[in-house]
C-alpha cells in the first residue's frame, strides 16, 4: 500500500506551511516545505554566481545540491542556512527560478524522496498536481491577499526582520500573478483539491479541518 501524502498547495503567506507542519506533527508524519527547496536553490545559485535566468545552469546546480532538512532548518553543504532564505527578496528569487521547467524537473525526484513511512504532509504550489498526483488528500489553502500580507508582516516582525505592510501587499500581488501566470505548474486549485479558505479561521481551526478531511479520506486499502 502506498505511503499516504497530504498535499497542501496555495499562495504565498497563506499560512499553509504552519498548517502543514502542525498537521504533520499531529499525525506523526514527515513534513516537507517545498518552497524552501526553491528558496535555497536560488540562494545557492546567487552564491555560486549562476544567473537566475540561466535555466540549464540552474538545473545542473539543483541536481547537485547537498541539501538536508532538520525540522524547519535547511542545511546546504552541511551548514545551516538560517533566515536568509526567508526574506522577501529570497522569496522573489525563488519565484523567478520556479518559473523554469528544467529547474522544476531537476527538483522533482528530490521532493518525492520525502515520501517516507508513516506518511508525509507537504506544502507548495504543485504538490497535488505534479509532485504527488496520487496524494490521498489534496487541499488548496488560501486567504485574502490583505490577510496574507498581515500574516507575513507579523511573521517577519516576530523574526526580527524588517517589514513594510504596503510593500508586502504589493509584493504578494506580484508574486501571486507570477506564480499563477507561469506555464510550468502554475498556482491553481486542482479539480480534485478541496478548498480551505482561512481568512477568518484560526490556525487551530485550519489544522482541525485538514485532520478531519484526512480521516474522511480514509484508508483506501
Ligand atoms: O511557499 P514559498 O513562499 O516559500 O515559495 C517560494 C517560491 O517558490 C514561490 O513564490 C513559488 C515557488 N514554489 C513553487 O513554484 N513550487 C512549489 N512547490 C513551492 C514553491
Amino acid at each position: 500500500m502506498s505511503i499516504p501524502v497530504i498535499a497542501i498547495d496555495g499562495p504565498s503567506a497563506s499560512g499553509k506551511g504552519t498548517v502543514a507542519a502542525l498537521a504533520a506533527r499531529a499525525l506523526g508524519f514527515h513534513y516537507l516545505d517545498s518552497g524552501a527547496i526553491y528558496r535555497v536553490t536560488a540562494f545557492a545559485a546567487q552564491r555560486a554566481g549562476v544567473d537566475l535566468t540561466d535555466e540549464p545552469g540552474l538545473a545542473r546546480l539543483a541536481a547537485g545540491l547537498d541539501l538536508r532538512f532538520d525540522g524547519v532548518e535547511v542545511y546546504l553543504d552541511g551548514q545551516p542556512v538560517g533566515d536568509v532564505i526567508r526574506t522577501e527578496e529570497a522569496g522573489r528569487a525563488a519565484s523567478r527560478i520556479a518559473a523554469l521547467p528544467e529547474l522544476r524537473a531537476a527538483l522533482l525526484e528530490r521532493q518525492r524522496a520525502f515520501r517516507q513511512a508513516p506518511g508525509l504532509v507537504t506544502d507548495g504550489r504543485d504538490m497535488g498536481s505534479v509532485v504527488f498526483p496520487d496524494a490521498r488528500l489534496k487541499i488548496f489553502l488560501t486567504a485574502s491577499v490583505e490577510e496574507r500580507a498581515q500574516r507575513r508582516y507579523k511573521q517577519l516582525i516576530e523574526k526580527g526582520l524588517g517589514a513594510n505592510l504596503a510593500a508586502l501587499l504589493q509584493d504578494l500581488r506580484e508574486r501571486d500573478e507570477r506564480d499563477a501566470a507561469r506555464a510550468a505548474a502554475p498556482l491553481q486549485q486542482g479539480a480534485d483539491a478541496r478548498l480551505l479558505e482561512t481568512t477568518s479561521l484560526t490556525i487551530d481551526q485550519a489544522v482541525a479541518q485538514v485532520l478531519a478531511w484526512f480521516r474522511e479520506a480514509g484508508d483506501p486499502a
